[in-house]
């Protein structure tokens, strides 16, 4: 450590919690809403753990008053949610849904009430149905004047009380588990298409930006990105440029596009050779390069450790260890196995397990460190302001007899990350704040509310009048305190 001092939390600083419509709304049908990819995906069988759905999530769509005075006890200073499409154009386009705009606006209201700054996500996730029924959804260039046109509905109606707005919550995992994997909807395995529609939401993403300058001269704007450093598993310089490759082909391949709208040379050129690359349209590159964000988004969770292939550099018997111990359950690296050969990224880099670091539950690995690591990598890059719009630890919690959650693994998992959140920046990382994911449990998309993030528990077991009670978890009460101190725990 070479700060002999750590610098203290800006003033101001937004300590939030986040969380997203589909994982907590319900309502699902109600007050004219429209169904969403999710609604319709979520109902074949076999695809979620066992066959959970959001049709009644946590019923916040109903309860949002209750989960906003919990957030005000709490002294929250920002909430961070997603907007659903099709509440607001229940067939994707055309008319205005007043009952589904109101919702959100009484949400608002509410936060406002309490000093909770309100940070609105446009994208999380769920397009209407109709527009995946008509066209392919992202798939066609016709959704990106749909998603402007929703886009500007809200910036129009909401520019007065909405400062901070993220426009596409984590591309990188939605379109790997929904073209790719078949493991979120639409349900495709095509890379080809994988990367066309990435290019069409960065059209839609760069548009879309553009109106809210137009619209919304005082806010801020910028995608979240679910970022993961790539580090090599040594120091053999086959493996340190593999390592390279990780960053350019996880995460460069989005955040160059976003911020000065170009591709990585190296990527683009790996997929032209295997007949993936995306098409660009004459007038592409001039509309990605006229879009910056005012900020980055960066949703946390754990990097990834890789390799050089091994077709070309054969394993070591500890490296090969490493790859089996490597579990494919990971939204940010998922790799079946057999995909894994021929796959453009396979060539590049391989992922292995990262013999230094502790895994949750879910496999996930625990790594503060990368945390930092992540902001300053970004920083160095990209030059820009920086939120954690996500950061959290899914669990298996216990209700005890006396009905409290001691959650202090969750308590520590957060304190760790936001100690090396207070390195970076006094390291001279530029940060506006912090959402925790999450502050109500909430649906995990395919672990369904078994997994478990929030600092508010929801208790579903009852079948009684007390059904969906939310009860603070010991960490509830540990954030508010961090709160309190504006994160002065060191
Ligand atoms: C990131 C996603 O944005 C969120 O929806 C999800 O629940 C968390 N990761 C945890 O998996």
């Amino acid at each position: 450590m070479y700060h002999d001092k750590l610098d203290k939390f800006p003033e101001g600083f937004l300590w939030g919690a986040a969380s997203a419509a589909y994982q907590i709304e319900g309502g699902w049908d109600v007050d004219g809403k429209g169904p969403s990819i999710w609604d319709q995906f979520t109902k074949i069988p076999g695809k979620t753990f066992q066959g959970t759905n959001g049709d009644i999530a946590v019923d916040h769509y109903h309860r949002y008053k209750e989960d906003v005075r919990l957030m005000a006890e709490m002294g929250l200073k920002a909430y961070r949610f997603s907007v659903a499409w099709s509440r607001i154009l229940p067939s994707g386009k055309g008319e205005v849904n007043e009952k589904g705009l109101l919702f959100y606006e009484n949400l608002i209201d509410e936060l406002k009430r309490y000093d909770i700054e309100p940070v609105l996500t446009l994208y999380h996730w769920d397009i209407p149905q109709a527009l995946q029924d008509e066209y392919q959804g992202w798939e066609s260039r016709e959704v990106i004047d749909d998603f402007d046109h929703y886009a500007r509905i809200l910036f129009e109606r909401f520019k007065d009380k909405v400062k901070y707005w993220v426009s596409f919550n984590e591309q990188n995992v939605f379109t790997a588990l929904g073209y790719r994997w078949e493991a979120h909807p639409p349900n495709i395995a095509d890379v080809k298409r994988m990367f066309e529609a990435n290019h069409i939401i960065n059209l839609a993403n760069a548009k879309a930006i553009n109106s809210f300058h137009e619209l919304v001269p005082n806010g801020m704007i910028g995608p979240s990105f679910g970022y993961g450093p790539m580090y090599s598993l040594d120091c053999e310089p086959n493996n340190v440029l593999a390592a390279l490759n990780g960053e350019e082909f996880q995460n460069h391949w989005w955040l160059d596009v976003y911020v000065n709208g170009k591709y990585p040379k190296v990527t683009f050129k790996q997929l032209e050779k295997l007949g993936v690359a995306p098409s660009i349209k004459d007038g592409d590159l001039e509309l990605l390069q006229s879009a910056k964000p005012d900020f980055l988004g960066v949703n946390y969770y754990h990097g990834g450790t890789v390799r050089a292939n091994e077709i070309e550099f054969p394993l070591q018997e500890s490296e090969a260890d490493l790859e089996k111990d490597f579990q494919a359950t990971d939204p940010y690296l998922m790799q079946p196995k057999e995909e894994q050969a021929q796959s453009p990224e396979k060539r590049m880099f391989a992922n292995v397990s990262n013999p230094h670091l502790e895994k949750t539950k879910w496999g996930w690995e625990i790594d503060p460190i990368g945390i930092r690591i992540a902001l300053r990598r970004l920083q160095n890059r990209y030059h820009l302001p920086m939120m954690v719009t996500e950061n959290g630890l899914g669990a298996y919690d216990h209700l005890t007899e006396q009905r409290t959650i001691e959650d202090d693994y969750r308590i520590n998992y957060l304190k760790e990350h936001i100690v090396e959140i207070q390195k970076a920046l006094t390291d001279g990382v530029e940060l506006l704040g912090y959402c925790a994911w999450s502050f109500t449990d909430l649906l995990s998309w395919l672990n369904g509310y078994q997994k478990r993030y929030g600092f508010v528990y929801i208790d579903r077991d009852e079948q009684d009048e007390k059904e969906l009670e939310r009860i603070p978890k010991k960490s509830y009460y540990w954030y508010k305190k961090l709160i309190e101190t504006n994160g002065n725990l060191v």
